[in-house]
């Protein structure tokens, strides 16, 4: 776990609104209900932390959260929403390229892709900005409780394969599911050991 209060710190919409950058930031970026808030909840050990909905689209803003003394988990808004209106689309486009491009402290982009799915063409556009950002990113499998155990492997290849044109990155990739367990303290241990 990590070495203190695990809390939410704010909601960001815009570059200023940014806290300062004085600790080791990790974010977590994907589609629409890849899973995100669920994910942050599972690290955190915290329910209910970063809200987790069905309904698409739902989480709006840069949530900051800080776990521990060290660190800030940053939930990105989830892209490839279809019912977005495309002004708000492109306004989080503009803040999602200034945050990548311009955060400092930012460690590691952790990119959520269903394992049901693999990676699709809207993944492939922010995977493109983070190698443009020059920004680490680590792939995170979600939902893998949906998969069955003997898919796996195969499906894990493919990814790997599709991540090979990608020079930022990272060649790890963690298997999880916020609601079976899986992978999760693999994952927290990545992030705690970052300083
Ligand atoms: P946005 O904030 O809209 O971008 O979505 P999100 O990426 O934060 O997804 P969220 O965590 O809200 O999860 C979306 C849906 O997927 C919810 O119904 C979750 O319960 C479900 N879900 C998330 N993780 C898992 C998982 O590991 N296994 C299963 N079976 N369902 C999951
Ligand atoms: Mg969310």
């Amino acid at each position: 776990m990590f070495a203190g209060p695990v809390d939410f710190l704010k909601g960001v919409v815009a570059m200023e609104g940014l806290p300062p950058a004085d600790r080791v930031e990790v974010c977590f970026a994907g589609r629409s209900n890849v899973g995100k808030s669920s994910l942050i909840n599972a690290l955190t050990g915290r329910k209910s932390l970063a809200r987790a909905s069905n309904t698409p689209g739902r989480t709006q803003e840069i949530n900051y959260f800080t776990a521990g003394d060290s660190h800030y988990l940053v939930d990105l808004p989830g892209y490839g929403y279809a019912e977005a209106p495309v002004a708000v689309v492109a306004k989080w486009q503009r803040l999602l390229k200034s945050y990548l491009g311009g955060r400092q402290t930012l460690r590691r982009a952790f990119v959520l892709i269903d394992m049901r799915h693999g990676i699709k063409a809207v993944d492939e556009e922010i995977l493109t900005l983070l190698d443009r950002s020059a920004v680490t990113f680590e792939v995170v499998l979600t939902k893998a409780d949906k998969v069955k155990a003997a898919d796996h492997d195969k499906i894990i290849a493919q990814v790997r394969a599709a991540l090979q044109k990608h020079t930022a990155a990272y060649p790890e990739i963690v298997v999880t599911s916020s609601e079976k367990g899986d992978g999760i303290e693999t994952l927290r241990a990545i992030i705690a050991t970052m300083a």
